[in-house]
């Protein structure tokens, strides 16, 4: 989609869009097209009982047109002292929507704010933008024979401001944010037999052009390394199995200790020889959303340049059973030296992240570690679609972690570790053992071991299981991938982690 921000003298053309606030009132701009058409939005909201110009509210006016228009579209903001970013972001992916749905191939938005509102006219429409361009996701590189009406068809959005240079500064950093979502939702979307451990890391390499630092760790270097666990989750596939090690050193003081990321990449879990039921197994495609989501966040602050040293790694393999599988019952060694009985196959992110996790602060001492992964299906039973769980050693890590998603909308809600349930994967054979034998707090239990591997580091670990792909259309996110977590993380970098 094309974006572009025109000065306020820019005459409407095509389709025009103005806002409108609580209890049907026009914006300047609304006014002015409503005298210019002798009071056809007034008599058209008036024939529309339901549209009262609140939140996430479109109306399009198809009859209505002047001198140059084609037709125009009132967009809902509610109360304007409300409108903020996000809720600025919903109504520009809303208005997209329904603009595409109507077959508009351009629109023209000439929303004007109150001089009291929480946010710059500028600011909400570099917000929009974002909004519409996340909402105009899409995946359909695999469909040969897309029907017209199917196609997102609307391609030009153009945004009328006060300041256009100063909108589209806001708008570039929004921009780069937006494709690191994409290159998430890309990701988890690629089918298994598509985007298998080397694959990965060849879309990780490509990040290589924004400046990222990019090294892929093979098979053999990890054996050298000592990743038993890592190892062991891929002993079953024909595939290799990758470590993906990012780092995006854009601090102005290079010797500022990093912040890293870690993300569980399985590109397919079949559950291994613990093997999952068929129903639904192939929906474990997205098994390394956690792994998109550090993808996507490395392309966010490289491309726009971010002030701070940012760390990506990436388990990345494929669990699959075969004569080469790994059994339940064996024991491996991981890179910290302490040995796993690998009771459930199944339970194989984590034995992912405990090499990723010791890995990452053996070689980069960060100031802190946050991993995000699809880690349990108890997290779905706890907290369902709605809000991540997150868990943490640290205090003010999880604090800022759980404002960040607030402010982006992407929810977390704190879950609990204590040493009672660190006893629960005890073992009697080995150090620990990657089940705890029970179905109880099966979330916890996941973090428990994890925190194993964290070396006192300050660390959270986001389970996303629940999050990672959705059924449902939502203002900014179309059904299918999400790419939770990039939005997230770039807000936790920029507010707290820049210079
Ligand atoms: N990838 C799954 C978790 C998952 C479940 C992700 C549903 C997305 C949706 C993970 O590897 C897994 O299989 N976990 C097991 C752990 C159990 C064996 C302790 C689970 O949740 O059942
Ligand atoms: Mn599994
Ligand atoms: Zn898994």
């Amino acid at each position: 989609m094309e974006i572009r921000f025109v000065a306020p003298d820019t005459l409407l053309t095509g389709t025009a869009v103005v806002a409108v606030f609580s209890d049907r009132t026009l914006s300047p701009p609304g006014k002015a097209l409503d005298d210019l058409t002798d009071g056809g939005l007034g008599r058209a909201m008036a024939a529309s009982p339901k549209f009262k110009g609140g939140r996430d509210e479109v109306l399009i006016l198809p009859s209505i047109a002047a001198d140059g228009l084609d037709r125009v579209i009132l967009l809902g903001l509610g109360a304007p002292d409300a409108v903020d970013a996000r809720a600025a972001q919903r109504a520009g992916g809303t208005l997209a929507a329904q603009a595409n749905q109507a077959g508009a191939t351009g629109i023209m938005v000439k929303a004007e704010l109150p001089g009291d509102a929480a946010i710059s006219t500028d600011a909400m429409a570099a917000e929009l933008a974002f909004g519409a361009l996340l909402r105009a996701y899409r995946f359909d590189r695999y469909k040969t024979d897309q029907k017209p009406e199917a196609k997102w068809t609307l391609n030009e959005l153009v945004l009328v401001c006060a300041d256009p240079a100063a909108a589209l500064a806001a708008f570039d950093s929004r921009r780069a944010v937006a494709d690191g979502v994409t290159l998430a939702r890309d990701l988890v979307s690629e089918p298994p037999n598509i985007l298998q451990p080397e694959a990965f890391a060849d879309r990780c390499r490509d990040l290589a052009d924004l400046g990222v630092e990019v090294e892929i760790l093979d098979d053999d270097a990890l054996k050298d390394l000592g990743m038993g666990a890592l190892l062991g989750v891929g002993q079953g596939s024909q595939c290799g199995t990758r470590l993906a090690v990012m780092q995006w050193m854009g601090a102005p003081d290079p010797a500022t200790p990093p912040i890293a990321f870690i993300g569980k990449g399985v590109t397919f879990d079949t559950g291994g020889i613990s093997l999952k039921p068929s129903a639904g197994m192939d929906e474990m495609k997205t098994d390394m959303a956690g792994a998109a989501a550090v993808a996507g966040l490395m392309r966010a602050v490289a491309g726009r340049k971010a002030k701070a040293n940012v760390i990506g790694i990436l388990g990345l393999v494929e669990n699959m059973p075969s004569g080469a599988a790994q059994r339940p019952g064996d024991v491996v060694t991981s890179m910290s030296g302490q040995t796993i009985e690998v009771l459930n196959t199944d339970a194989e992110g984590r034995l992912v992240l405990a090499d990723a996790l010791w890995y990452t602060q053996d070689r980069f001492k960060p100031a802190f570690m946050v991993d995000l992964a699809t880690l349990t299906g108890a997290v779905l039973i706890a907290l369902g679609q709605h809000k991540a769980g997150v868990f943490s050693n640290n205090d003010e890590l999880a604090e800022r972690l759980y404002e960040a998603g607030e402010s982006v909308g992407e929810a977390l809600w704190r879950l609990p570790l204590a040493d009672a349930y660190n006893k629960d994967i005890d073992s009697d054979v080995a150090d620990m053992k990657n089940i705890a034998g029970n179905r109880f707090a099966g979330s916890i239990i996941g973090a428990q071991f994890l925190q194993r591997f964290v070396n006192e580091v300050p660390w959270a670990h986001l389970d996303i299981a629940g999050v990672a792909w959705t059924k449902k259309d939502d203002p900014i996110t179309p059904k299918g991938a999400t790419g939770f977590g990039v939005r997230l993380l770039d807000r936790l970098v920029a507010e707290h982690y820049e210079s």
